[in-house]
């Protein structure tokens, strides 16, 4: 028989078949990605493909109308039943009879690429772990005793060449009913990175499982539910980290866990509970079984990893930080809580990169891709406990530090979570000295007509706001000290016990005001951050950095100038310093969608330099200086050239004193 030469697009793969070979058949041998759920029986129709008919001079073919063979009868009952679009074949069904060029048209291909809808226009390539595979089992035999998973082991293999597949017991619990409600034809999720098998469905199941791409914060629970066909995000939400009880911050935690006996048992128990609602509610809002989940990635910090495994966190509250496993991890749903999912569904949790940096920061890398950058950059997540990394393609560095929960609103007078009625946005004016704001979930500024919001309490990206424009107004002195009426000449300035507070907002009794501790608060939280960055700009000898990215669904919030100006950060070109997002649920959702990427970000991990910023000598000499506000000692040049600050003082020395307007 003659041979024909076939060539793929968009892959550009070809290669010479003996007439009569399908195209699924010469897909399969040249390795082009073409899918296929029912093993080419002509009833899934994943294996959709579009002859060209004419001269590709580019590819040296000439593609003549009968270069495959005609429609045949199980096309046709496709065609009658479900519909083809124009010019479109089943590539398992149309054989190949003389040269051809075959397109393979996105949604025939297994590893697609998603683009991102967010500014950065990262591409997520799709390679899921779990595919799915119809198989026909044969039918039980008086005469051949085997039991049905040897059978639909042998259909496995007989028809898809997958051996020795773990089948877990959950799965063996339905498969005889399964079996039966199928008349011995189902559809088997395969997980092809643990060679597992995570759900049986009777009969051919051509919808794509989902998956749940879970960022499992201190604070908050957030959780993307996937379509592992094409990543396309179904469901979106969060919520509260029940664990929040036991203590807002991390190390609060740990000493729960340190001093009450079963502590991290109930911890780990509370948040396994909120892992199996917030799963159950996603699918319930896009009406999915939530049993089709055959696969979660989860991304944590080092102290939530170990509570979500109950894992006893007690030696990351002392040197030297030790995990007890900083490597990835694959594990069943069950085990992390998941059990609504499927019956053999997987976990995969990112690998931490210290004792302090976990794998939320892992995916932040993964997401932002600093190993592939010229420039230097530094991505701060910005959190109770802030991580850091540093670098570019040439060398990474990360380290933690312990910010506090200021930057939530946490230890601030009149702080809040963000949520409706927090000032999240505020604006002084440097002539009158008076403030106005924004509230979450309004649009209008307090100072519009149409200002009618409840103002309960100020949350972290508003705080922030507040103490970098009362110092831009003159009203903050860069050591942190609020000035009098009568020497910032804002009347909002007023006498607070020895020290002076800035009244934002007040109604009758009801005030919301910045005080003296509050500001305290603050720099004591971004004087822990710029620490942390600027030990890791030692480490890698740097003095500047050429970019600053804000990550974490707080760090979307804050106003990258007003960070600046507060000096939370080491000064760059005000442009240069960018919100990410929520990159570490992001990084998470890669990792979901591509077994690539969870092989990449293992081998970045190893890469990563750790600084254990608790135990370096320079890292108090950094804090204090960083006291200041922007800084005691670097000039902030970048940013002094579009916002020069007023070089007043309210200290001892100038008690009373009139306010200097120079600006420097
Ligand atoms: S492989 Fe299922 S229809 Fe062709």
């Amino acid at each position: 028989m003659a041979d024909c030469l076939i060539v793929f697009t968009p892959s550009g793969k070809r290669g010479r078949v003996p007439s009569g070979t399908t195209v699924l058949q010469a897909a399969r041998r040249f390795g082009v990605d073409l899918d296929s759920v029912c093993g080419g029986r002509g009833i899934c129709s994943k294996c959709q493909c579009s002859p060209g008919i004419g001269t590709f001079a580019k590819h040296g073919v000439t593609s003549r109308t009968d270069a495959l063979s005609e429609p045949n009868a199980v096309e046709a009952r496709y065609e009658a039943k479900r519909g083809l679009p124009p010019g479109r074949r089943l590539g398992c069904q149309a054989e190949i009879r003389g040269d051809v060029v075959v397109d393979v048209p996105p949604e025939s291909q297994l590893h697609r690429q998603v683009i991102r809808k967010d500014a950065s226009a990262a591409t997520i390539n799709m390679d899921p772990a779990t595919r799915l595979h119809m198989v026909r089992v044969a039918e039980p035999d008086m005469d051949a005793p085997t039991g049905d998973l040897e059978r639909l082991r042998t259909a496995l293999a007989e028809q898809w060449d997958l051996h020795d597949l773990t089948v877990p017991l959950s799965v063996l619990r339905g498969l005889q009913r399964t079996l039966r409600k199928g008349g011995w034809t189902v559809t088997v999720a395969v997980n092809h990175d643990e060679r597992c098998v995570a759900r049986i469905w009777p009969g051919l199941r051509t919808d794509a499982p989902l998956g749940l791409a879970i960022d499992l914060g201190s604070t908050t629970i957030a959780a993307h539910l996937c379509d592992l066909g094409d990543g396309r995000v179904l469901a979106s939400g969060g919520v509260m980290n029940p664990q929040i009880r036991f203590g807002e911050d991390l190390m609060s935690r740990v000493s729960y866990a340190m001093m009450n006996p079963g502590g991290a048992a109930e911890m780990h128990s509370v948040v396994r509970a909120a892992m199996a609602d917030l799963l159950r509610d996603l699918a319930a809002e896009v009406e999915l079984d939530p049993g089709d989940v055959t696969e979660a990635v989860i991304v944590c910090n080092p102290v939530m990893h170990h509570l979500l495994l109950g894992i006893d966190p007690v030696e990351l509250g002392q040197a030297p930080f030790a995990l007890a496993a900083s490597d990835a991890m694959r594990l069943a749903l069950s085990d992390v809580g998941l059990d609504g999912g499927a019956p053999g569904g997987r976990v995969y949790l990112l690998p931490c990169i210290a004792g302090h940096v976990g794998a939320d920061a892992a995916a932040v890398a993964l997401a932002e891709a600093p190993d592939r950058s010229e420039e230097t950059v530094l991505i701060v997540d910005v959190g109770t406990n802030a991580e850091l990394i540093l670098g570019n393609r040439d060398r990474l560095l990360a380290c933690s530090s312990p910010t506090g929960p200021a930057f939530e609103g946490a230890q601030i007078s009149a702080g809040q979570r963000a949520a409706p009625g927090a000032i999240e946005r505020v604006r002084i004016d440097p002539a009158t000295g008076l403030p106005r704001f924004q509230v979450i979930g309004t649009d209008p500024w307090s100072d519009d007509p149409g200002f009618d919001a409840t103002v309960t309490g100020i949350c972290g990206s508003g705080i922030i706001e507040a103490v970098a424009e009362m110092r831009m107004a003159g009203i903050l002195d860069p050591s942190g000290l609020i000035g009098s009426a009568e020497a910032t000449g804002s009347p909002r300035c007023v006498p607070d016990g020895r020290t002076h507070s800035f009244v934002l907002w007040e109604s009758g009794d009801r005030r919301i005001a910045v005080t003296q501790g509050d500001v305290r608060a603050i720099q004591l939280a971004k004087s822990a951050l710029y620490a942390g960055a600027r030990l890791l700009m030692d480490e890698a000898g740097l003095d500047r950095v050429d970019r600053v990215t804000l990550a974490g669904a707080f760090g979307a919030h804050i106003s990258a100038h007003h960070a600046l100006v507060l000096g939370m950060i080491p000064d760059a070109p005000v442009a240069n310093v960018t919100s990410a997002g929520n990159a570490a649920g992001h990084g998470a959702r890669v990792a979901l969608c591509d077994r690539g990427a969870r092989r990449y970000v293992e081998a970045l991990v190893r890469r990563i330099t750790k600084v254990e910023t608790a135990v370096a000598p320079r890292f108090q000499e950094h804090f204090v200086a960083a006291n200041a506000i922007p800084h005691a000692t670097d000039p902030f040049p970048n940013l002094l050239a579009v916002t020069p600050l007023p070089a007043v003082s309210f200290g001892a020395a100038a008690q009373g004193g009139r306010r200097r307007g120079r600006r420097t």
